[in-house]
């Protein structure tokens, strides 16, 4: 048993900050209600001083809050299991996605409530089974929470409308997003060749820039107007569903985006048939970090060999991808040719 103070129901806010305020309230336990009364757990050192304070002292056995440090806190599953349960995930706006290893794959379910007790911004929780095809589309499976797919989804306070079922969406790119939005100036151009749902028009768009970005998913083009105009930029943007290499040879920009980080490198050609001189060719890789100063010299060199004058300005280090690999941004100037 514990100590505690009685207090009618009509008085009982105005005592709990007293008590609180006088650090007499015992924080890790709960109030407990009785009729038409409360009582508020208080410290055993506390006793004499709530007395003094006219408070009537009562015993009873409170419940001891227990503080939720991750969703393992919560997650029922086997004991020895426990060592198998993922520490991180993607959270897309009240959406979570998870990769599950094998070893605890059959308590899927009870990962993904876990997950919507211990967080209250998350709605739904799905399967991360890779992201598949030439459109980089994750496969999920539903595993709690709401079926929903869509939401809104925040990076450095731009907001996007995504349905992480339909486009590329990766929180581990919003750093590199941001980033590039440094190099564009207001009225420049921006050719954003695999938009996806387009993080970096709209970045570029809110720094005064257009954009022209295109994509093959047509969902992905849907989504990049429908964030466009949540961030008032529509009219800076145009949304093709295309290949970028139909349009490559139409335009003329001071900055090409090449963010297909699987394959960006052989679509090299159709970037400098769209790139005004001097302009920028930002380039995302997933590279070993002891290879990509090598990665970035040779696309430096790749460049010059058709011809140009180009300089590394920068190489941007963005989320690892896997042990020993990451994100990078390798950003290069072309000078002339
Ligand atoms: C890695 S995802 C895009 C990511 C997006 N830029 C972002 O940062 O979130 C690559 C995108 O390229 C698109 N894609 C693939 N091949 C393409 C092509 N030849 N032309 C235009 N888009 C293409 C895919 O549909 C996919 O949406």
């Amino acid at each position: 048993m514990f100590p505690g103070v009685l207090v009618s129901k009509k008085s009982a806010e105005e005592v709990r900050k007293l008590l609180k305020n006088k650090d007499v309230l015992d924080p890790n336990k709960a109030p407990l209600h009785e009729d038409n009364y409360v009582i508020f757990p208080i410290k055993e050192e506390k006793v004499a001083e709530a007395r003094s304070l006219g408070l009537r002292i009562v015993y009873r056995d409170f419940k001891v809050k227990r503080k939720i440090k991750s969703y393992k806190d919560l997650v029922q599953i086997p004991e020895n299991l426990k060592k198998y349960l993922p520490t991180s995930f993607d959270q897309i706006g009240d959406i979570v996605i998870i990769k599950i290893p094998e070893e605890v794959l059959d308590y899927a379910s009870q990962i993904g409530e876990a997950i919507i007790k211990a967080y209250k911004s998350v709605k739904s929780v799905y399967l991360d089974k890779g992201v598949k095809g030439p459109y980089r589309v994750r496969d999920l499976e539903h595993i709690a929470g709401e079926r929903k797919t869509e939401t809104i989804y925040k990076e450095y306070g731009t907001r996007f409308i995504v349905d992480v079922s339909k486009v590329y969406v990766s929180p581990r790119l919003a750093e590199e997003h941001k980033k590039f939005s440094k190099y564009v100036k207001p009225s420049e151009i921006v050719f954003d060749m695999f938009s996806g749902f387009g993080p970096f028009s709209i970045f570029a768009a809110k720094k005064g820039a257009s954009a022209v970005a295109t994509d093959i998913n047509p969902y992905a083009i849907h989504y990049l107007y429908e964030s466009a105009k949540l961030n008032r930029v529509e009219d800076k943007i145009l949304g093709l569903v295309s290949d970028c290499r139909k349009v490559a040879r139409l335009i003329k920009v001071n900055h090409v985006v090449m963010n297909y980080p699987h394959g960006s490198i052989s679509f090299l050609d159709y970037a400098l048939e769209s790139i005004k001189t001097p302009g920028y060719i930002h380039i995302y890789v997933i590279e070993y970090n002891d290879k990509i100063t090598q990665t970035a010299d040779n696309i430096v060199h790749l460049i010059e060999n058709k011809g140009y004058k180009a300089k590394l300005v920068e190489i941007s280090c963005g989320k690892p991808y896997a042990p020993y690999q990451a994100y990078y941004g390798v950003h290069i100037r072309i000078v002339g040719d």
